[in-house]
């Protein structure tokens, strides 16, 4: 008998394989617009200068490699939890905490077998289009998906259909939000849609899952938590999935954290022993290094500053490489067809280039990018903008 008969090949993740079809293909002038990594004017995916100093002070400090418990670092913990709430956030006193997992993808395991366990039955609402891996995170986990329109074939933000869908899902599921830099879009609400998406959540006792992979990327610190800090204060239970691979360049280190809100002290000790049991199911502990980092940095004024800082000037550059491509794209007509890439917040730009544009530029020019129209803008380069604007003109204009 051969057991590995039956077994067939599935497709590669959507995202992930672009990496591989990047590195082997042998164009010097591709361009990566793929996976959600943030790029510098040299091309490089650079770990913060707090990040490296950090690391030394962990290297020479460091007396054990032990286990850290289910829950993970509990400095870390609570120092993301203020970064993600607010230092001065009464929550912090005993109705909210963190379990510290690996990655925000780790983060998103975690609350689908939650849900699955403790709250069998919910389904989970995600907006269309979303992160392709979120639809199979939680169908992994056993929680049927369902969807709500975000951006539609027009590629604008359309919030009367999503206020509308959402006034119809059943009593008590749960609805996963996108906090700021929407994967894939890069559409993000205003302060006044989420407090009317608020009043829904309100009135169909939903359930806010909010996906908050890119603190720092939006707008700022403080301002990306706009949504997150509102539903926390005006709802009594919220689940945040908060990500460190963005912000803190720590990717390959996979840190993350689920951030539970809970109305009652107990209530939340609930709920963590019930993800502290998933979670060693699931791996056990979380990975040490990566929290270790991040604790080192929130808890040092100066860490923090040059942290902070370094995280403004990529916000800072990613806008720049939206106007630059906008501007470059005028010289070929295209202006005003890509007005939206400046609106758009975050990493990544919902283009409108059909799937086939996609795979022209691809073949024909090596410009790697998602199916869906989804471009990385973080991952541009300044110096071959116009380069970039040619080869999007030639397959619009075809
Ligand atoms: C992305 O969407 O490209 C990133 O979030 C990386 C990933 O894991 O898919």
């Amino acid at each position: 008998m051969r057991h590995f008969q039956p077994i067939a090949r599935v497709p590669g993740d959507p995202i992930l394989s672009l990496m591989d079809a990047y590195r082997a293909d042998r164009n010097p002038a591709k361009l990566d617009l793929g996976v959600g990594v943030y790029k510098d004017a040299q091309g490089l995916t650079p770990i913060p200068r707090a990040v490296k100093l950090a690391e030394q002070r962990l290297l020479d400090s460091e007396t054990s490699k032990s286990y850290i418990g289910g829950h993970g670092d509990a400095l870390f913990g609570s120092l993301l939890s203020q970064l993600v709430l607010g230092a001065d956030n009464p929550l912090l006193a005993n109705r909210a905490a963190a379990t510290q997992t690996p990655g925000g993808t780790g983060a998103l395991r975690l609350a689908g077998e939650f849900i699955a366990q403790c709250l069998p039955g919910r389904s989970i609402w995600l907006s269309d289009p979303t992160w392709p891996i979120h639809e199979s995170i939680f169908a992994a986990a056993g929680v049927r998906v369902g969807q709500y329109p975000y951006v539609g074939t027009d590629n604008r933000l359309n919030v009367e259909a999503m206020l509308a869908a959402l006034s119809h899902v059943p009593q008590g599921d749960v609805v996963l939000l996108h906090a700021c830099c929407h994967n894939p879009t890069g559409f993000d609400l205003s302060p006044r849609d989420w407090k009317r998406v608020l009043e829904v959540v309100k009135a169909r006792e939903l359930l806010p899952l909010i996906d908050f992979a890119y603190q720092g990327f939006g707008d700022g610190l403080a301002q990306d938590a706009f949504a997150v800090r509102l539903f926390a204060a005006e709802l009594p239970e919220v689940l945040i999935t908060s990500s460190c691979s963005k912000n803190f360049g720590l990717y390959r280190e996979r840190t993350g954290a689920l951030i539970v809100c809970a109305e009652q002290a107990e209530k939340l000790q609930d709920v963590r022993s019930q993800l502290a049991f998933i979670a060693r199911n699931l791996w056990s502990t979380p990975p040490a290094h990566g929290a270790a980092v991040v604790a080192t940095i929130l808890a040092d004024c100066n860490l923090r500053a040059a942290w902070s800082n370094e995280l403004d000037s990529m916000r800072q550059r990613i806008a720049q490489l939206r106007t630059g491509l906008v501007s470059a794209l005028q010289t070929h007509g295209l202006a005003e067809r890509f007005a939206h890439l400046v609106v758009q917040r975050g990493m990544f730009s919902y283009t409108g280039l059909s799937a086939l544009q996609v795979s022209r530029l691809r073949d024909e020019f090596s410009v790697y990018m998602v199916g869906s129209g989804r471009a990385n803008m973080a991952g541009l380069d300044a110096e071959r903008l116009d380069q970039l604007a040619s080869a999007i003109a030639r397959v619009c204009n075809d």
